[in-house]
């Protein structure tokens, strides 16, 4: 028997031999087709080349591509498991010309393969074409040599093949395989074309037409070629085997599901265990792509498929979680030719036990509402709807599973009723908001939200991407399209645009397409699920459902995720240093710096700060992966993850892990876990290196530290060094010795101080010989000494007039000293006269005539001052005057 994997492998070697470059499947999620949901053919990845867009440097390629059909134009969720041919995963082998070769070596490519490289009988074979296709029916005839009779011309879209309503298209040719008369069913065309016997093993396109909204607009540059072959399809066929569930790969899942439930694939169980095989495939292909469970966009769909079969493995009364158990099975059959499986392989067996704990826990009692509301119901009846929607508003049944559990009874489910229970309850939502008083211009937001669903979010591993604008806001209002020079809100369909929320700064960027540019300042994220990509139209207009191509500044971003993580890192270093009442109060993250407020009484000291800043250096340098992991709120906190109160939290949170516990961040347990929607480093030596530039006060018990981070804190260092560099050149001396040369310089300055003052006092006095000194007056009887010394600093006036006194013996000194225009006065009494004149009344004229107020001191001594230092002799006189009474 031929396996699985080496029917892939014969084909690719194949087409590889004959000049096609081998090319890897790429990811489920298209990155260049913003309106597909999951690749769903091989040519998805080349759909650029065939339309010109993008050039490739060899004209042939061949591929063995992932696809997923669930949601969107092909969807085949609801069948699988009970037919045998229909997957919500598959492979498609195909071979491609990019205007090279054209329909002749299709076909001869195609026939060689099948008959001579393996073998198949050409009496089991037979084709349809296009029904206006004359050259590929003669090439038919001429290369393979078929008979009129098994070269069938249809008329319908069948053999039109298109990708979707946008995108290359044409005229397809398709090859049958006869599975023999046992089977019922008739040849393609015939009434019977519904029955299983022939079945469609290839299908060759003979790509030359572009389409948009379903219709053709042009020619493709050349004609191409795109074909697609199911594997399971061929790999049935070679295995002898009719039913694609019967191959291989499939037979060696279903057995490990039936030796992990005891349940033999027989009878009714038949469906569950292929359903379980069939999703176990999709939901690992797709978390290995990075699609994770979400109630929106693609998360949806995994999330359907994932509960699906978690219903299944519950039919087949499995107790535990299940699905998981199978991903190393799945990894023996297809982890050679899928390597990601490998590398994925504890997020994907995590998600899935995760959800399927979770989902477990509902489920029951979900299934109890069902069997209760189905009571009555017969073969050919409806569910309510409501009762629809309330499982999956209340349980967390998807749609389709509610039906597919339905489905073996004959009963169906009311989609109108559902539709219009869903419509009510986003009725309630919006009356609810209105009623909290948010504005009106806001309600645009609301309309558009309802229509067009939540933005999903590609910034946590993509910073450009390719969207579809679903609505466009010009002051305020919903507009069809906007023009060079207008300030427009852009709202597309996916975005890896981080819209402003948990204190980090929204995204910018540029938003373009061919003769369109626009720049965006901003994004905010209104109703906390649209991204409002605020911006002006540099160049040409933009209108709904044109497709754009996204692109944020990286620059500016990574800046923003080194900053946000630092934020957690700090966080974590305060609460060890100052205790768990550190809790955060506010945040910012900027690209150019990070704002932290956190609950603490008192100031940090120095020390405080420097712990701080060398423990989150520490965990930078110890460069460990940051993981995050989805988890329910209550799972979080009982994970340890510190929960910010007063914020909403979704049924669903992001979890951060960073640093390691221990010396260094050596340890092994997490050092830091929040939760958090943000976007961050994927290792911490990313953030290059921490700095704290400022530590204050923001209210009673709050503090706010102020940080950079990477070139931010790297620029702000050499601004410092270069500082102190410039320093030490005016000193004429090296950075290392400013310090000490500084002190000297200090030391110098004060011994010219002191030397500086006793010169002026020198001065003031004449040269230090007392000439200046005037002679002595008798007024009234008393000796009296006045002097009016211009420089001399009033700290000298005591000491001067303690001399005056001794030299007097017995009489009255008062010294003015003026300063910079201003003057201080001081009046000195010997002691036999204090009950005579006093040193106060004497400063308080003296003071009064130098424009000032007050003086004071004792009937010995007093001192006092004035601005008015020019009046200085008049001030003596009025001491004078004073004396003579
Ligand atoms: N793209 C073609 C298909 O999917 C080959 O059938």
């Amino acid at each position: 028997m031929t396996s699985t994997n080496e029917i892939r492998r014969s084909f690719l070697d194949y087409f590889g031999s004959h000049g096609h470059e081998v090319v890897p499947s790429a990811p489920l999620v298209p990155y260049n087709d913003p309106t597909l949901m999951f690749t769903n053919a091989g040519m998805v990845p080349f759909k650029n080349v065939f339309t010109g867009l993008e050039t490739r440097d060899t004209p042939r390629a061949t591929s063995s591509q992932k696809c997923v059909r669930a949601g969107g134009k092909h969807n085949d969720l609801d069948n699988v498991g009970y037919t045998a041919r229909h997957h919500t995963f598959f492979e498609m082998l195909g071979n491609f010309s990019f205007g090279d070769y054209f329909k002749e070596q299709a076909i001869t490519h195609a026939w060689t393969l099948l008959t001579r490289e393996w073998g198949l009988p050409k009496d089991k074979l037979l084709v349809t074409v296009y029904h206006t296709d004359d050259e590929a029916f003669g090439l038919w005839q001429k290369i393979a040599g078929l008979s009129e009779d098994r070269i069938i011309r249809i008329a319908t879209k069948d053999n039109f093949w298109a990708m979707g309503d946008d995108g290359p298209c044409g005229p397809c040719s398709e090859i049958f395989y006869d599975h023999g008369p046992d089977i019922w069913g008739g040849p393609p065309g015939s009434p019977e074309e519904d029955g299983d016997r022939f079945i469609e093993i290839w299908n060759l396109v003979f790509m030359q037409f572009e389409q948009t909204a379903g219709e053709i607009t042009g020619n493709l540059p050349h004609p191409s070629i795109d074909t697609g072959m199911g594997l399971e399809r061929i790999a049935a066929v070679m295995q002898g085997q009719h039913d694609n569930y019967d191959i291989d790969t499939f037979r060696a899942l279903i057995a490990a599901s039936e030796a992990l439930t005891g349940v033999k694939a027989e009878g009714a169980h038949r469906a569950s265990h292929r359903v379980i095989a069939d999703h176990l495939r999709s939901s690992s292909f797709l978390l290995a792509d990075g699609v994770l469970p979400s109630n929106e966009g693609r998360g949806y769909v995994l999330r359907r498929i994932m509960r699906r079969a978690m219903r299944h493995a519950h039919l087949l009364g499995a107790k535990e979680p299940l699905i998981h158990r199978l991903v190393p099975a799945l990894i023996t059959e297809m982890g050679a030719a899928y390597p990601e499986l490998g590398r994925a392989r504890a997020l994907i067996e995590e998600v899935l036990e995760r959800e399927e704990t979770r989902f477990r826990q509902t489920l029951a009692n979900g299934l109890k509402l069902l069997d209760e509301a189905t009571l009555g119901l017969g073969e050919g009846a409806a569910l309510p709807g409501e009762t629809a929607f309330k499982l999956y508003d209340t349980f967390g049944f998807p749609y389709d599973l509610t039906e597919d559990a339905l489905r073996a009874r004959g009963i169906s489910v009311d989609r109108d009723g559902f539709d219009a229970a869903m419509a009510q309850q986003k009725a309630a939502a919006r009356a609810a908001w209105k009623g909290s008083g948010q504005t009106a211009d806001g309600e645009v937001w609301f309309d558009i939200a309802e229509r067009v669903g939540a933005t999903e979010f590609t910034g946590y591993t993509a910073t450009t991407g390719e969207a579809q604008v679903v609505a466009l806001v010009i002051d305020g209002r919903e507009a069809i399209e906007a023009r060079a020079g207008e300030a427009v809100t852009v709202i597309t369909n996916q975005t890896p645009f981080y819209g402003e929320s948990g204190g980090q700064q929204g995204d910018t960027g540029t938003i373009a397409a061919a003769g369109l540019a626009i720049a965006v300042s901003d994004t905010q994220k209104p109703l906390g699920k649209l991204h409002a990509h605020i911006g002006v139209i540099e160049e040409g207009t933009i209108r709904v459902g044109d497709v754009v191509r996204l692109a944020i500044d990286q620059t500016r971003r990574d800046a923003l995720r080194a900053n946000h993580s630092a934020t957690h890192l700090l966080h974590q270093a305060l609460r060890n240093r100052l205790g768990g009442h550190v809790t955060q109060k506010g945040s910012q993250v900027a690209a150019e710096r990070l704002r932290f407020d956190f609950s603490q009484p008192v100031a940090l000291t120095n020390e405080d700060i420097a712990v701080v800043e060398a423990e989150v250096n520490a965990q930078i340098r110890g460069n460990s992966p940051v993981t995050t992991r989805l988890m329910t709120p209550d799972e979080a906190i009982e994970a340890g993850a510190m929960a910010l109160f007063g914020e909403k939290y979704g049924d669903e949170v992001r979890v951060l892990t960073m640093g390691t516990t221990g010396a260094g961040g050596t340890g092994a347990g997490a050092y830091s876990l929040e939760l958090c929607g943000g976007t961050h480093v994927r290792a911490l030596g990313d953030i290059g290196v921490f700095r704290i530039v400022s530590e204050s006060a923001v209210s009673s018990g709050v503090r706010r530290i102020e940080a950079l981070t990477g070139e931010g804190a790297r620029s702000w260092l050499v601004a410092r060094e270069e500082a102190l560099k410039h320093t030490a050149s005016l000193l004429r001396t090296t950075p290392d010795d400013v310090e000490a040369r500084v002190a000297a310089l200090l030391d110098e300055r004060r011994k010219l101080e002191r030397e500086l003052a006793e010169a002026k006092k020198a001065l003031a006095l004449g040269g230090g010989t007392g000439g200046a000194v005037s002679a002595d007056e008798d007024i009234g009887g008393i000796k009296f000494a006045g002097q009016v010394l211009d420089g001399l600093d009033p700290k000298e006036l005591r000491g001067l007039l303690d001399q005056a006194k001794q030299r007097l013996e017995s009489g009255v000194a008062v010294i003015i000293a003026v300063n910079d225009g201003k003057a201080s006065i001081a009046a000195a009494v010997t002691d036999d006269l204090t009950g005579k004149v006093s040193a106060v009344d004497l400063v308080r004229a003296g003071v009064a005539a130098l424009g000032g107020k007050g003086g004071g001191g004792r009937p010995d001594m007093a001192q006092g001052g004035g601005p008015d230092g020019a009046s200085a002799a008049a001030a003596l006189d009025a001491v004078r005057a004073v004396m003579a009474g």
